[in-house]
């Protein structure tokens, strides 16, 4: 049944108690782009009741590694290979303890947690992924931006460019440019000569360019440029890491108003006077 204004009810559960202990899985935590205020309530409790703590220590700053318990078994997974990983996690579990593996950003993007799931799962092991907040979203908040501006652009690509890992394609950046959206561009600045050329086939040379090194951490640094500078800014400022690009021309910013709190613009909640 649709919903109505005043019928609406949320189903929440109750809130957990700190300190109580967590269910023996292994709970897959997106952490954020870095600043710790920006993990969920939710990862913060997990992270605060866990008996083990897996980390990218050069992705997990040693502030959100501060709500642990204590006791808390805490392990840098840097130098790990899955090989190690995975065994890791499956006998702690089996020895009856929670196991927080926190990943940056959000775990639904370039966060090799599709082998971990299919691992855990054939070894019977419980797991829960949390969501978390990646760095194109911590990007647009920090330069003020919506990336969907009515008439101008409503949609954002969230890609790559073939390095090490090939990218299928059918999805070289070259065609996804074609589309001219709000452009994403992560694990790239090594490559970045090849994807500006690729993007200028199809965006304006002046589009603007948001560079974004460490979001989130004390070195943060952003620099906007247009898209004909991309490449030569990265080279500049020597990023070769730890870097996510915004091509958009929603950055070029000019006056857009959006119908959704237009006074014409009725809807469910806003209905005719
Ligand atoms: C292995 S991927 C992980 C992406 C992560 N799951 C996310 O949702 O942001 C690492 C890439 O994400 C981007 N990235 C992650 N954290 C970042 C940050 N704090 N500042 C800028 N870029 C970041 C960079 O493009 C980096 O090369």
């Amino acid at each position: 049944m649709p919903a109505t204004p005043g019928s609406i009810s949320f189903q929440t559960a109750a809130l957990p108690v700190q300190g109580l202990p967590l269910a023996p899985a292994v709970y897959l935590v997106g952490a954020g782009p870095g600043d710790p205020e920006l993990l969920t309530v939710k990862a913060q409790r997990l992270i605060s009741q866990a008996d083990v703590i897996l980390y990218a220590n050069s992705l997990v700053p040693e502030q959100i590694l501060a709500w642990a318990r204590p006791d808390a078994e805490r392990l840098g997974t840097a130098a790990m290979t899955l090989e190690n990983l995975l065994p890791l996690m499956i006998e702690r579990v089996r020895a009856g303890r929670s196991v927080v593996r926190l990943q940056s950003g959000d775990p639904s993007l370039y966060s090799a947690i599709h082998e971990q799931i299919q691992a855990l799962a054939e070894a019977e092991i419980p797991f829960e992924v949390v969501p978390g907040i990646s760095a194109y979203q911590a990007a647009a908040a920090k330069l003020n931006a919506e990336l969907t501006i009515p008439g101008l652009v409503q949609s954002i690509i969230l890609t790559r460019i073939s390095g090490r890992t090939q990218v299928p394609p059918r999805e070289d950046l070259a065609a996804l440019a074609a589309h001219q959206t709000s452009l994403c561009l992560y694990l790239s600045a090594r490559h970045v000569e090849a994807a500006q050329a690729q993007l200028l086939q199809h965006y304006e040379a002046d589009t603007p360019v948001a560079i974004c090194f460490r979001l989130g951490w004390p070195d943060e640094q952003i620099w906007l440029v247009p898209l004909n500078a991309m490449a030569a800014a990265t080279r500049d400022h020597h990023l070769v890491r730890t870097t996510v690009y915004l091509i958009s021309p929603a950055l070029r910013g000019g006056a857009v108003r959006s119908r959704l709190y237009s006074p014409d613009h009725t809807h469910l909640f806003r209905p005719k006077p």
